[in-house]
Formats: structure tokens, sequence, C-alpha cells
């Protein structure tokens, strides 16, 4: 199994691959089905970077949706323009309204399209249980147990009638891939917190994930956070770390510091293999 960046923040040097704020993953099984784990912002840089990767959007057989945002969902309006039908995986309350508050002003954000809409347009399989994808690729399923910190930001809310909350992420998912290493987990954002999701995966999955990749959403902890957070994955036996998206360079910096030669950056155009034990091959 395969697991390329396709769109991030930051892209590899001297790659043709397009950067923006925001995340999706290309992920190739060995009998060669191919998925996509979110989207990005735009479908400029999905479907550009999709050519850089050689990679015909005819040959796209599903997607999962780690959750709603328009950083990870924006590019697949211009997907399903090529690609029809698509099977699109996901927690069943990406369907909800979200807003984003800035200077007082409450704006509508989330998925590109109404959920009538969204319906219309693609095979959509939503399931707050982990699913299989394909064999061996599963989504986490909700991560309901959180008493580690989570991934939020003050500014994202949701609204029943006139109350207004923070917005409580249930929507938000990773990928669990079993692999000859054992298990491998593809974060988008990681609002539900990165420790939350690795805890689930081991109770849902039995076993300590053995590498992670993607947004850890890290970008807003302190010094407090981040030390209990390194601690934490100590006792997890110490993930490979894949780290991308809003992780933050602080606690890029951190955990580098703490894990060295087993934490890398993942920029667009990043291919990691995943048989035979966890490397960064470019
Ligand atoms: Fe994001
Ligand atoms: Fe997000």
């Amino acid at each position: 199994m395969r697991v390329q960046c396709l769109v991030d923040n930051s892209v590899q040097p001297s790659s043709s691959f397009w950067g923006e704020h925001g995340l999706a993953f290309l992920i190739e099984a060995d009998d060669g089905q191919r998925f996509l784990f979110d989207t990005g912002a735009s479908g400029a840089v999905l479907l550009h970077n999709l050519e850089s990767a050689g990679v015909d959007t005819e040959s796209i057989d599903a997607v999962v949706l780690s959750h709603s945002h328009p950083d990870h969902t924006g590019g697949l309006p211009a997907l399903l323009g090529r690609r029809t039908g698509l099977p699109v995986h996901a927690h069943p309350e990406i369907l909800r309204p979200r807003y984003s508050e800035k200077n007082g002003v409450r704006t509508l954000m989330g998925l590109p399209w109404s959920p009538d809409a969204l319906k219309r347009q693609i095979e959509l399989k939503l399931s707050e249980s982990p699913e299989q994808v394909f064999p061996g690729v599963w989504t986490s399923g909700e991560i309901k147990e959180r008493n580690e910190p989570e991934g939020r930001s003050a500014h994202h809310l949701v609204r029943r009638g006139e109350d207004w909350s923070p917005d409580p992420y249930r929507d938000d998912l990773s990928l669990v891939l079993e692999t000859d290493a054992g298990l491998f987990v593809v974060c988008g954002c990681c609002h539900a917190g990165l420790l939350n999701t690795l805890l689930h995966v081991k109770d849902h999955f039995g076993e300590d994930p053995v590498a992670v990749a993607g947004g850890t959403h890290l970008v807003g902890a302190g010094p407090e956070q981040l030390a209990h957070t390194v601690s934490r994955l100590r006792e997890l036996h110490s993930p490979v770390l894949h780290l991308n998206h809003c992780t933050g360079p602080a606690a890029f910096v951190a955990l580098s510091q703490a894990f060295g030669e087993r934490v890398f950056h993942c920029p667009a155009g990043a291919m990691l293999e995943l048989s035979g034990g966890f490397q960064a091959l470019s």
C-alpha cells in the first residue's frame, strides 16, 4: 500500500505540485485500487496535483472525507465533474451546517453543496462506526472518548435555533490502514485531538498505531500541551510521524526534538511506502 500527500500547505522542493491551505492524500492499495482521503481546498490545486502525480481522475475509486471544512472538501466538485457517482464515505454529522466567526460576523462554511444536492451527485456512505473502504482500509468511525486535548478553533460554531455553541466536531474521523508493519493512521485536521484519535484506534483496532500522517491540529498547543503530547506518545510506543497541514511549527519542532528521526515533514508530493516498514520515499 502506498500513501502520497497530494495537497498540503507546503510542497516538496523542486516538485511540480501546487500548495494551498488544505489537505488531500492519495491511497493506493496493492491491488491497484485508489482513493482520496480529503480533496484539498480547491479543484484547481487538486486536479493539477493529480496530474503531477500521474493519476487519471477516472482511476479514483472512492473518497473519504475527514470532516466538512472547506480546506478538506473544496476540491470535491471539480473531481465529481470528471468522475460521477463516486462513493464518498463520511460521518453523518458532516451534513450539519457550520459557521466561522470573524470580527463578529458569522459565515456559513463546510461542504460545497447542500446535503440534498450532495446526495444527488454522489453515492454518500455515512457512518458513525468504523467502515471498511477497501480490504485493509478503514475509517476510524467517530472518536467519542475525548479525555485528551481536542484540536479546537475558537471561531468554529454550530447553531441550534437561536443558540450558538462551539463546534463539537463530531464529524471528525481519520483513516486506519492495516499494513504489514502495523496500523497506519492518516488524519485530516484531527479536531478530535491526536491523542484521542490514537487511543480510539488502539481501543477499536486492538493495537497501538505504528505511524501517523497528516494534520494533527497542534497549531494552537502551548509548551505544556506539547510536553504532555510527547509524554503520552511515548506511552503509545512513539509512532512514526509524517506531519503537515495544521500541525504548526512549534509542534513540529517539539516532536522532532523528542522523537528525532521518527518525525518527517509531509508536504504535497511526499510518497510513503507502507509495505515492509515505514519509510519516506521522497
Ligand atoms: Fe484543515
Ligand atoms: Fe478543519
